[in-house]
């Protein structure tokens, strides 16, 4: 199959919303990541999602909205006093809710739970192209399942390409990393996956959260694969001393074969020919991390290092896919 990309603008989203009608797959840019787009109440059009990611069937789908006015569309009761405070707040952005679902949501869409979950994105030309679908797009990253998320139309095609009839180009995302995800079935509601917005922002609204229970069944199925891991293995350093960095890498390789990511400061103290930046503060780390671990895997390193201490909200989000990536070996 041979896969079109089109500028995320009037004719490339006319041509999208009649293939998402017809059943087929549209990636898409929204602030976060790149998603790989299908009609959400259509269940021919979400198993191949599955199929094209080779994503695993126990891990549900998040729908996306045109408009937080369409969510009585997936969802079964409606949104209480705290819900609607938080999408007034939050919504159109980089949070996801789970709440309970319609039973016309496909169960393949909600992994087989009776919960689904929803986002508004925040980016316009993805509410256009919902709206002129007119119904949720189901969309995951549109990555191979287990690969980086796809933050440019180009990380798309190195992965999907072939796959797919059609990706919408919005240039680089906004953000880099995933929206936040939160299970509002329990109070206080759950932190799922640390996300684009900050934990402290959502805090400030509905108090402190519960963080994910290690004991209990994991609540976010998705969270438990193998994830945003390139082909070399990663390593990752919380560590701010450049002697220590040094004496670490050095018992992994030299730079023809240990691949770098670090802040722009720590850069300029290590200077590690090869090295890629990940800029000045957490919000370039979020806006760099999966593009610079898919720069430096295109080399073939033997080892990538990744030196990375949290300092914000956002780089909770940071940390998270870093540990994710770096035990990726652990995980099936
Ligand atoms: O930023 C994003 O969220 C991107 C863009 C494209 O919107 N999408 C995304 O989708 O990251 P995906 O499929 O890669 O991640 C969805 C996450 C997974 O961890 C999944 O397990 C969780 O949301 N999830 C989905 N439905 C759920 C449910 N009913 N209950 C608990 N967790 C759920
Ligand atoms: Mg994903």
């Amino acid at each position: 199959m041979e896969t079109e990309v089109l500028p995320i603008q009037k004719d490339g989203i006319e041509r999208a919303a009649r293939l998402i009608a017809e059943g087929r797959l549209v990636a898409f840019p929204t602030e976060t990541v790149y998603g790989l787009g299908a009609d959400g109440m259509n269940a021919a059009a979400c198993a191949e999602i599955f199929a094209v990611k080779g994503r695993p069937a126990d891990n549900p789908l998040i729908l996306h909205l045109a408009d937080a006015g369409d969510i009585g569309r997936v969802m079964a009761k409606a949104p209480d006093l705290l819900m609607t405070r938080l999408m007034e707040q939050f919504w159109p952005g980089p949070l996801t809710m789970v709440v309970p679902s319609r039973d016309s949501v496909p169960a393949l869409v909600r992994g087989g739970l009776e919960t689904v979950a929803v986002r508004v994105p925040g980016l316009i030309s993805a509410r256009k192209l919902i709206a002129a679908c007119n119904t949720p797009l189901a969309a995951p990253s549109a990555n191979r399942s287990g690969k980086p998320s796809p933050t440019t139309a180009r990380h798309v095609l190195e992965d999907l390409g072939g796959r797919i009839p059609l990706i919408l180009d919005g240039g680089p995302t906004a953000m880099g990393v995933e929206s936040t995800v939160l299970d509002m079935t329990v109070y206080p509601p759950q932190l799922l996956r640390p996300g684009a917005l900050a934990r402290e922002a959502i805090e400030a609204v509905a108090g402190t959260l519960a963080a994910p229970d290690a004991s209990d069944r994991p609540r976010s199925p998705g969270m438990k694969y193998r994830h945003y891991a390139p082909n070399a293995p990663v390593f990752w350093l919380q560590s701010e001393d450049p002697e220590q960095i040094l004496q670490f890498l050095a018992t992994l390789g030299t730079a023809k074969t240990v691949g770098v990511l670090a802040p722009r400061a720590i850069l300029e103290r290590i200077a590690w020919p090869g090295a890629v930046s990940l800029g000045k503060d957490d919000g370039d780390a979020a806006r760099r991390l999966y593009a610079g671990l898919r720069a430096l895997d295109a080399g073939q390193p033997s080892a990538i290092v990744v030196v990375f201490t949290a300092r914000s909200g956002l780089g909770e989000a940071v940390a998270n896919r870093l540990a994710k990536a770096s035990h990726a070996g652990d995980r099936a």
